[in-house]
């Protein structure tokens, strides 16, 4: 077991990433914490968690932009289990359905956004910090979005926001490296959760576009799933990652890292000059 006796928060952990991380992290030994919006979504998985056995908590609908729930979160970890080791920020995403160029960004959306993504993964970090220096150990993992720097579709407010959330994962690594708690970050590339709701409707369309991003923006050329997300939150919560802080790791199928087959005509047969 690789998180045995350790306690992890996780932010937006209802859903998507952070319910596919919750179960991964109670299956390997933690006691985790589940901190959501959406309170009923995070009562039934911790129903699921202790039916199989494992240990899971919810204890206040936690909207990530207040901090009087994030607190109310942190007194009640700390009162039931004495410790936090682990803080994954998986709370996230857009409003204005993905709507947002120079054209049509809307200054509501940008304002809504901002607080999500932005001040909705700095304040639980500042709400777990006090227990996790008394501590001298902490692990805490943020999340950003391909397109904070490589933008291959313009949402100017969500990804200026996830751009942010990694200059805020690097300072903070670098600032608390010497005291044991390690701030990483991850890019997702497409991963299949109900993040896609707010900006396509289930159906055929959504089908469609998954095939299509996949066979063209993906090298290995599928959606990824919240358990592929799950699996590189576990390596970076455990002693597998002790040396590794204020790292980006994409996990996209190779998104981030090279190219996409169909997005680079060096690949078609006329013109791949090595292979001809
Ligand atoms: N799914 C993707 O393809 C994708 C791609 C790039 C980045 N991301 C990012 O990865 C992270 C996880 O995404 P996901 O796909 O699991 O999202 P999701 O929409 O499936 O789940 C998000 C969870 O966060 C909760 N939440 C939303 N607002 C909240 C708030 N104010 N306070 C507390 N909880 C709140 C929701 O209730 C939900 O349970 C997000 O930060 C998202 O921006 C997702």
């Amino acid at each position: 077991m690789l998180l045995k006796d350790q306690v992890a928060i996780i932010t937006g952990g209802a859903k998507g990433m952070g319910e596919a991380t919750a179960k991964m992290f109670a299956a390997e030994g933690a006691k985790v914490v589940i901190a959501d919006l959406d309170k009923i979504g995070a009562d039934a998985l911790v129903e699921a968690i202790t039916a199989k056995g494992g240990t899971a908590r919810t204890y206040n609908k936690v909207d990530v932009t207040n901090k009087e729930d994030l607190q109310q979160t942190v007194d009640s970890t700390i009162k039931d289990f004495g410790q936090i080791d682990i803080l994954v920020n998986c709370a996230g995403g857009t409003f204005g359905g993905g709507n947002g160029n120079s054209d049509n960004l809307n200054m509501d959306d940008w304002e809504k956004t901002m607080q999500l993504n932005l001040n909705g993964t700095l304040n639980p970090i500042l709400a777990v910090l006090p227990q996790m220096k008394k501590c001298n150990f902490g692990r805490i993992i943020n999340f950003s979005s391909m397109g904070a720097f490589d933008a291959y579709t313009v949402v100017l407010h969500y990804h200026a926001a996830k751009g942010a959330v990694e200059s805020l994962t690097h300072n903070l690594a670098f600032e608390l490296a010497p005291k044991g708690i390690n701030v990483n970050v991850i890019s997702p590339g497409p991963i299949m959760t109900p993040f896609w709701e707010e900006l396509l409707p289930t159906g055929d369309e959504r089908t469609q576009f998954f095939d299509q991003l996949s066979a063209k923006e993906v090298p290995m050329q599928r959606m990824g799933t919240a358990d592929d997300i799950a699996g590189v939150c576990l390596f970076l919560s455990s002693k597998l990652s002790n040396f590794v802080t204020g790292q980006k790791i994409y996990v996209g199928g190779g998104m981030g890292n090279i190219l996409s087959h169909n997005s680079t005509f060096l690949m078609t047969s006329e013109n791949n000059m090595v292979n001809k």
